[in-house]
């Protein structure tokens, strides 16, 4: 305290206003109407004032969740791994990568097996709607109980995504509606379930189903962020995309879709068995996360896949002080800032 107030600095900072004034003058039309800004409620933070949400028996000290991503490459162990410890050392939950792989051999068991790193934290495996087909096709359950187990995960997030296996060059056929696979799935495995989209969002009639269903939650993956049709059509030879480019503008933002569930939930009610939403799908930071939380008239939490990986693959340092402005940043807008 006494340093910060030495001639010396003082005058220093009194010479930073004079130089920078000029240079920091914001346009009125960058305003950020989405909020009310209250000062006079709050002194500033000094320890959480984020509320913790209950998760399917565990608890997330922050509402935040890290998306999918990865297994399967070199890299993935050190990713995984780091993405695992943040959650430990922040209280947050984590769906793991697309799975698949393991089905049928522990050869890249390691890669995803970061139970270790995560303490007791919501940890979830994950599977393709193709791949459950399969298994539903087979009647073979006991591989999905099994890799829940060898994982030591809590659940399983099934993602659901037609025009990313339709645009893959190697992609898989979904034979069946995605919706009867995800209630027999309810019906065979134990484990909670989650169900998300990989980047497209979910338009309102499947939302109102999956809302109807005991889902320990719904994630968004909403359109506006990571892309996977655009991302495969980048994969096809020789760049041949022009045909199906107008796919990866089609879907669902995470406004339209919070703004969907409020009115499914309002209208039906009791009928409501799904537990949570993860809002996830082009949010960008804790302001984004903070106001669609605000606004979803639902137990919800919110989700970044990219936003998490590009600090991951740098350092763990780099991803410790991501997800620590993500949270001041939440501590922030919760003392000062209110919905419109
Ligand atoms: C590198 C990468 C790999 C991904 N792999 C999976 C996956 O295996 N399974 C899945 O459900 N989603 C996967 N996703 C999709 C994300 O979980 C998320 O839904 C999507 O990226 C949108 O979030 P974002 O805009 O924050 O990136 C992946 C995303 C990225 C960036």
């Amino acid at each position: 305290m006494e340093e910060k107030q030495s001639p010396q600095l003082t005058d220093q900072r009194k010479k930073d206003h004079l130089d920078l004034a000029l240079q920091s003058r914001m346009n009125a039309l960058q305003a950020d109407e989405r909020f009310y800004y209250e000062p006079l409620l709050s002194g500033h933070p000094s320890h959480s004032n984020i509320p913790e949400t209950p998760w399917d028996g565990k608890v997330l000290k922050n509402p935040i969740w890290i998306s999918s991503m990865t297994g399967g490459t070199a890299e993935a162990v050190v990713i995984n791994e780091r993405l695992a410890r943040i959650c430990k050392a922040f209280g947050l939950g984590m769906g793991l990568g697309s799975c698949r792989i393991l089905l049928d051999s522990d050869q890249y068991l390691s890669d995803f097996k970061v139970r270790k790193f995560m303490g007791d934290q919501p940890l979830y495996a994950n599977l393709g709607i193709a791949q459950v087909e399969q298994i539903l096709l087979q009647e073979a359950w006991d591989k999905i109980e099994r890799l829940i187990e060898r994982l030591e995960a809590d659940g399983l997030i099934i993602h659901v995504n037609p025009l990313q296996e339709w645009l893959q060059p190697e992609g898989d056929p979904i034979l069946h509606p995605p919706l009867q696979t995800i209630v027999s799935t309810l019906q065979n495995i134990k484990a909670p379930l989650i169900v998300k989209e990989v980047g497209q969002g979910m338009g309102p009639e499947s939302l109102e189903a999956l809302l109807k269903l005991p889902l320990a939650a719904i994630e968004f993956a909403a359109l506006g962020g990571t892309n996977f049709s655009t991302l495969e059509m980048k994969r096809r030879p020789a760049g041949n995309t022009g045909e199906y480019d107008n796919l990866s503008r089609v879907g669902h933002t995470a406004g339209e879709m919070t703004r969907f569930v409020n009115e499914i939930v309002s209208r039906l009610g009791d009928q409501v068995k799904c537990g949570s939403v993860i809002i996830s799908g082009g949010i960008k930071d804790f302001l984004d996360g903070y106001y669609y939380m605000q606004k979803l008239r639902f137990k919800s939490v919110y989700g970044q896949a990219s936003g998490f990986l590009q600090p991951a693959r740098k350092s763990y340092d780099a991803l410790y002080d991501h997800a620590r402005g993500q949270i001041d940043g939440l501590q922030m807008a919760y003392g000062y800032l209110r919905v419109r």
